[in-house]
């Protein structure tokens, strides 16, 4: 797909909902008591992937529209083991979360992905769900996983690394294990899980490093509604930063801290980003996110920092290539193992499209220089993320981009293009 330069975004739009809460709410709707309604429910291929999932394990689905569906939930251990391997698609937070649902039901689960899902870690979600008690074997640390469900114990687990999905596969199976089970970070990942949890009368107790769950006797949602996914805002965002005389608002999306870190990386590097209408949204922060187009200057990003914008890094390094001065991301070797090895593609790519970025071990160098970068040809490499960022490569760019990849975005933002149509009053194509 060709994507052309633009000389600014302008609007006000929506995003699809949240795509960590969409993938939550079907997989504890299918274990809760009763009809789960989830409006705002983000549809990707990620979150479809979870629909056929639970309707596999005996769930039935109703979808309603594009972003309402109803779950009838089986009950905490109801869930029963098709014959036909569960497929995960693309989608790791699916193949995590529900390694640690099925931890705790009678049966034999197999879990198969993607090719690049099937290249990603798992062992890390293997091993506490063992000591736990279930069988997970995992072929070389990695998908097919195959669970043996069953009588599981709490345990308290120290995360080797900060993962939301490990932490969310954990407490999952510690709701149906005996005792209590502990999950303790090494810095605070996002919380949804805990959130959804505490929702559906779940007894969880936090504490700032860690979070713990007793044995739940039942789940009743009732009703979920999903705000904007904000990683889904943020290639718009960063678009309107970086591309002069830019101003766009995006509405109703999810602004939990743990997700935002983004903003506050932005505006310390001198965007200019505002928030209104601050509201909660289905238990969650949300509200509406204006930026305008600025001068940025370099920032440093240090481990601390990551997890709350692991998914937003790629852009966060697209923003420091127009930032005046150098920009030096740490700590984050953890994008290594995300759809792609995300620090040596981002590195690759942008320098491919005239950016000054080299990788390091577990991060980025950046030399910014406040410019339009030269475009050319940018590889999404089957990675929606990467794919959205070469998009906002091309709007910001003298030359334009040539994406290839373009239809990854289906994972997490089918519409994306037209979402930037309407910004940019141009019609994406295919060609
Ligand atoms: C997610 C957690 C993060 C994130 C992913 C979604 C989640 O992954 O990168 O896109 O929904 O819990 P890790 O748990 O591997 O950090």
């Amino acid at each position: 797909m060709r994507i052309e330069p633009v000389p600014a975004l302008e609007g006000h739009v929506a995003v699809p909902g949240d795509k960590s809460i969409s993938h939550r709410a079907v997989l504890l709707g299918a274990i809760a008591e009763g009809d789960t309604r989830i409006s705002g429910f983000g549809r990707s291929a990620d979150t479809e992937a979870t629909l056929e999932a639970v309707r596999a394990l005996g769930a039935q689905v109703e979808e309603h529209d594009v972003d309402t569906v109803t779950v009838s939930g089986v009950g905490l251990r109801g869930l029963a083991a098709p014959a036909a391997p569960i497929a995960c698609g693309n989608a790791g937070t699916l193949m995590r979360l529900l390694s640690g649902m099925l931890a705790g039901q009678r049966g034999r689960f197999e879990l198969v992905g993607d090719e690049s899902l099937s290249a990603r870690p798992m062992e890390r979600v293997a091993e506490p769900l063992r000591r736990m008690g279930a069988g997970v074997t995992t072929s070389n640390g990695h998908a097919p996983i195959v669970v043996e469900g069953g009588p599981l114990r709490g345990i308290s687990y120290e995360l080797p690394m900060p993962s939301a999905q490990v932490k969310s596969a954990v407490l999952l199976a510690g709701i149906l294990a005996d005792g209590e089970t502990t999950v303790v970070e090494p810095l605070p990942t996002r919380d949804h899980t805990e959130r959804l949890l505490e929702q559906a009368g779940a007894d969880v107790r936090r504490r700032p490093t860690s979070v713990s769950v007793r044995p739940a006797r039942r789940l009743v949602l009732g009703s979920v509604e999903i705000p904007g996914d904000f990683s889904a805002a943020a290639p718009l965002l960063v678009a309107a930063a970086t591309v002069p005389g830019s101003q766009l608002t995006v509405h109703g999306v999810g602004l939990n801290p743990r997700r935002t870190g983004l903003l506050d990386v932005l505006e310390h590097m001198g965007a200019r980003i505002a928030v209104y209408n601050r509201r909660p949204i289905g238990g969650e922060p949300a509200g509406d996110v204006e930026v305008r187009s600025s001068e940025l200057v370099g920032a440093s990003v240090s481990a601390a920092q990551v997890p709350a914008l692991v998914d937003e890094l790629p852009l966060l390094a697209l923003a420091a290539c127009h930032a005046r001065g150098d920009t030096v991301v740490r700590g984050a070797s953890e994008l290594r193992v995300k759809e792609t090895d995300r620090i040596e593609a981002v590195a690759e790519e942008l320098r491919r499209v005239g950016a000054h970025i080299r990788a390091t071990r577990d991060g980025f160098r950046i030399r910014g220089v406040p410019a339009r970068l030269r475009g050319g040809i940018f590889d999404a490499r089957g990675d929606h993320r990467l794919a959205m960022l070469g998009a906002v490569v091309g709007l910001s760019s003298r030359e334009g981009v040539e994406l290839h990849g373009a239809e990854a975005v289906e994972a997490s933002f089918p519409g994306f293009f037209d979402v930037l149509g309407q910004l940019t009053g141009v019609t994406w194509g295919s060609g």
